[in-house]
C-alpha cells in the first residue's frame, strides 16, 4: 500500500531487523518499535487524502485504522484483515468538564469499536500481519479486552485463538466474548503479569503468533486513535490528550503516531500526553516520579483492564510522553468509580480503566497542572456493557471499600400502581 521501506527497531540498542522478520524483541531483550522510513514519506502523506476517504465505500478507506495506511504497516489489501474499526464518536462532554474543573472537555470513546475496546485498532494491524507472515495460530494475555479483540479477528480471519486470562480477574463481558467468538481459552492461577510471562513461552515454543502489544505492529494499528481524533477536530491539535495506562502499548502507540504526523510537518506541534494509572498498578507513575525504571509491583485495582504491575511497553511509553512534554499521574479506585459514575450519567458510559482518564483530568486540573480554558481530549478506552458488574454493585452501595457518592439506586416496590405512583411523587432526595 505504500513503497516506504519499514524496519523494527530495538528501542533500547537500536539494533536494526527487517520489517516482517518474526520476532517481538531484540537479542538484547529490548522492545521493538516497526518503523516507517519517514523521509521516503515526506511530501507523499496528506491530511487531504485522509479526509477524502471519510466519502469513500472502499472498505479500506472507511476502516478508521487503514483509512490511514500510508503511516500503516505495508501490506497487500488480500491481507487486511478489518471490521471497519475506530470511527468512533468524540463527545462534547460539558457536565463531565465542569465535574473536572474545564470550561470544555472531548471524549473519544473508543469502546464504540466492533468488540467495544480500542484494541480493536492494534488486531486488525496485527491480525493482518499474522495473515502476511501466513500465521493460522494467534495468542495473547489478556485482562479482558485484548481476547475479546482477538477472538474476534481471529475468527474473521479463520484463524485460531488462544487466550490467556488471570481466572476470576477479568469482567464478565470480556469472557463472555472470547468465549463467544470462539477462542480457546485459557484461565491461569495468578495475575496478568504471570499471563503474559506465559504466553510468550508458549508462542515460543509452538510458533503461535503472540498478539499482545509487545508486538510492534499492534502498537502500529493503535496509533489510529490519535490520527482519527485529530481528523475529528479538523486536524487542530489540541492542548492535552489524556488516556489511561496498563500495559503502557496505547500510550506508547498515541505518541508515535503523533510524533510521526509531527516529524512529516503534518502538525505544527504535538499535544501534551497525560497518562493516567491506577493507584493500586502504578508502577509507571512510580517510576516517572522516581526517574528510576519501572520496578514490577503487585497490582491490586477494581479497573481490571489496568490491574497490571510489570508493563511491558513502558520505555515506549516514557519516551513517548517524555517528548510531548506530558506528565503520568495516579488515581485510587474510589476516583476512579466517582468519574465512572459522572461519566455515565452524562450519558456516553464506560468502563471502569476508561474513566481513570477523567479522574485523571480532574486532579491534573485541581493540581494546576492543566488550566481550566486549554484544549483537553480524553480517551474512554472501553464499553460500559464490558463490566456491569462494576455498574450495579456501585449503585447498590455494594463495592468494597467504596463510597458510591454518585448512587442511582434501583427501587423495589411490591404492589400495583397505587405504590408506584406513591413512590413517584414522593419528594426526590
Ligand atoms: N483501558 C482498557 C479498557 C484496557 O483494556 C486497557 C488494557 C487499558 C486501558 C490500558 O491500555 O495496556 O495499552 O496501557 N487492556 C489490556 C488487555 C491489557 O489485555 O485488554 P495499555
Amino acid at each position: 500500500m505504500t513503497s516506504a521501506p519499514w524496519r523494527l527497531a530495538c528501542v533500547d540498542c537500536g539494533a536494526a531487523f527487517d520489517a516482517f522478520a518474526l520476532r517481538y524483541r531484540c537479542d538484547c531483550g529490548g522492545t521493538l518499535d516497526a518503523a516507517p522510513e519517514l523521509e521516503a514519506l515526506r511530501g507523499r502523506v496528506s491530511l487531504a487524502d485522509f479526509d477524502a476517504r471519510l466519502a469513500s465505500r472502499a472498505p479500506l478507506d472507511r476502516s478508521g485504522v487503514w483509512r490511514f495506511r500510508e503511516l500503516l504497516p505495508p501490506l497487500e489489501a488480500g491481507h487486511v484483515v478489518t471490521r471497519l474499526e475506530g470511527n468512533t464518536r468524540l463527545y462534547d462532554a460539558p457536565r463531565v468538564a465542569a465535574w473536572c474543573g474545564l470550561d470544555a472537555l472531548r471524549l473519544k470513546h473508543e469502546g464504540e469499536n466492533p468488540t467495544g475496546s480500542f484494541k480493536d485498532r492494534g488486531m486488525t494491524a496485527g491480525v493482518s500481519v499474522a495473515r502476511r507472515l501466513g500465521m493460522t495460530r494467534v495468542a495473547c494475555a489478556s485482562t479482558g479486552n485484548t481476547s475479546a479483540s482477538l477472538a474476534s479477528y481471529a475468527a474473521a480471519a479463520g484463524m485460531e485463538a488462544l487466550v490467556f486470562i488471570p481466572a476470576g480477574k477479568i469482567a464478565y463481558g470480556k469472557l463472555a466474548q472470547a468465549l463467544a467468538y470462539g477462542a480457546r481459552t485459557l484461565q491461569i492461577a495468578g495475575d496478568f503479569d504471570a499471563a503474559m510471562a506465559l504466553v510468550q513461552q508458549v508462542c515460543a515454543a509452538e510458533g503461535i503468533y503472540l498478539l499482545n502489544s509487545l508486538n510492534p505492529f499492534r502498537i502500529e494499528g493503535q496509533k489510529a486513535i490519535g490520527f482519527e481524533l485529530l481528523q475529528d477536530l479538523g486536524w487542530v491539535v489540541p492542548d492535552w490528550l489524556v488516556l489511561p495506562g496498563g500495559n503502557l502499548g496505547n500510550s506508547s502507540a498515541l505518541a508515535k503516531g503523533l510524533a510521526e504526523l509531527h516529524a512529516l510537518g503534518l502538525i505544527d506541534r504535538l499535544p501534551r500526553i497525560a497518562v493516567v494509572q491506577a493507584a493500586g498498578a502504578n508502577p509507571f507513575y512510580t517510576a516517572w516520579h522516581s526517574g528510576q525504571p519501572v520496578r514490577p509491583t503487585r497490582a491490586r485495582t477494581l479497573a481490571s483492564a489496568i490491574q497490571i504491575g510489570d508493563p511491558v511497553s513502558w520505555k515506549k511509553s516514557l519516551r513517548g510522553v517524555q517528548a510531548s512534554g506530558g506528565v503520568v499521574e495516579q488515581v485510587d479506585d474510589q476516583e476512579i468509580m466517582d468519574a465512572k459514575a459522572v461519566v455515565d450519567a452524562a450519558g456516553i458510559g464506560a468502563e471502569p480503566a476508561s474513566c481513570a482518564t477523567v479522574a485523571g483530568v480532574r486532579k491534573l486540573v485541581a493540581a494546576g497542572v492543566i488550566r481550566a480554558d486549554e484544549h483537553v481530549c480524553g480517551v474512554l478506552t472501553g464499553h460500559l456493557l464490558k463490566d456491569p458488574d462494576a455498574v450495579v454493585r456501585y449503585h447498590r452501595g455494594e463495592l468494597e471499600g467504596i463510597r458510591s457518592t454518585y448512587a442511582n439506586r434501583p427501587v423495589e416496590i411490591a404492589g400495583g400502581v397505587d405504590a408506584v405512583l406513591q413512590w413517584l411523587r414522593q419528594p426526590q432526595d
